[in-house]
């Protein structure tokens, strides 16, 4: 039986290493899953450590990204394909709306939590102020899928000083993070009891993203203004590099306590869950709620970026990875774990945190969950 373990303000490290030089049945091996499972149902979010991961893969493709989105928005334009409802491409600031400045359940969870540990208020409802580039990573099904427009193809950047260098290093750190986030998937079946296929297999044609999100900081640097308002991901999990700037602030399911995530420098990267895994867990791993802001820590850093490397575009890029289960797959809560996820929810209850009203999690088409999110993000009409 599983049980909330008692969470601190830092997210367990869970070592991908164990998992992939030892014998799979052995002591370490399983310790190991169980702990990558508890922390995805306690927190919805870990650390994750994996050695294949260079760190200066991330630090070309940072620079990149921030060559990338100092262009004019004139050039940036070009490579924007609202026809795919912005899966592919480049998403431009102020288009993405946060889910929850109009969601019910989500406004709920945010009333639910002490006043100190909210999130910045996002009921202004304006869309949030970041640009995002789509880079997939998927690959095409050997069948007719439902849903074509999620499996686009990549679109390439124009400009001379971009174009040779884009896909390279885009394709080397997308290749690095979808190898440790899949490992992750491995290693969270085998901990929930699960054939360790169960999610890897379920993702074969997942529509995969390499997603970097940036934001302006000369224009949006000041001290509490909303990068990326509260809200959780459409996706089965999403996993990031280290950011150049702080502010990513995340919510463990058991503490109310909003948590400033730090990843230790190296080989470490921050996974979360999404409401796909929610989904096809019954609820007993719940998609986890976050939001990126400019804080004290985020306005030290632009300081002393600006004081230093003066020449160096001022833009906040998140290296952010999405994985997602194939989109045709057939999406409903595996029995054993709905029923854990009801005794979680009994226990919960009983030690006075209640977790707000039951959630219902009908049986559906990963593709349909997608493009019921994008509607409600305003990227899809
Ligand atoms: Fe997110």
């Amino acid at each position: 039986m599983v049980a909330l373990q008692k969470v601190s303000m830092d997210l367990p490290i869970i070592d991908l290493d164990v998992f992939r030089t030892q014998a799979r049945d052995s002591a370490e091996v399983q310790a190991e899953c169980a702990k990558a499972a508890n922390a995805l149902i306690s927190y919805g979010a870990l650390v994750l450590h994996d050695s294949r991961v260079v760190e200066q893969e991330n630090e070309t493709f940072l620079d990149l990204l921030e060559d990338y989105f100092a262009q004019p928005a004139d050039e940036l334009r070009k490579d924007e394909r609202p026809d795919f409802s912005y899966q592919i491409g480049v998403t431009l600031e102020n288009t993405e709306k946060p889910k929850c400045a109009v969601d019910e359940p989500c406004l709920d969870v945010i009333r639910r939590l002490a006043p100190s540990e909210r999130p910045l208020d996002i009921t202004a409802h304006s869309p949030d102020p970041k640009c995002r580039f789509f880079w997939r990573m998927g690959k095409d099904a050997p069948y007719e899928t439902q849903f074509p427009s999620l499996n686009a193809g990549n679109v390439t950047p124009e400009a001379p000083h971009i174009k040779e260098r884009w896909a390279p290093a885009m394709d080397q750190w997308g290749t690095s993070m979808q190898n440790a986030v899949e490992g992750l998937t491995q290693m969270t079946a085998v901990g929930l009891g699960l054939p360790v296929d169960t999610f890897k297999d379920a993702g074969k044609y997942g529509p995969h993203l390499l997603a970097p999100t940036a934001s302006d900081l000369v224009k949006y640097g000041e001290k509490d203004t909303i990068l990326a308002g509260f809200h959780t991901d459409l996706n089965f999990l999403t996993i990031h590099g280290r950011s150049r700037y702080p502010g990513l602030h995340i919510w463990a399911r058991n503490t109310g306590k909003r948590i400033a995530v730090k990843i230790p420098p190296g080989n470490y990267l921050l996974v979360q869950a999404g409401k796909q895994l929610e989904h096809i867990t019954g609820g007993l791993i719940k998609a986890g709620f976050h939001e990126v802001v400019v804080n004290d820590k985020t306005v030290e850093v632009i300081d002393d970026r600006r004081a230093r490397l003066p020449d160096r575009p001022l833009v906040r890029i998140s290296s952010t990875f999405f994985w997602h289960l194939s989109s045709d797959h057939d999406l409903e809560p595996l029995p054993a774990l709905a029923e854990q996820a009801r005794a979680i929810r009994a226990q919960q209850f009983n030690l006075g945190k209640d977790e707000g009203e039951e959630k219902t999690y009908p049986p559906m088409k990963v593709g349909e969950l997608v493009q019921d999110e994008l509607k409600h993000i305003a990227l899809m009409a």
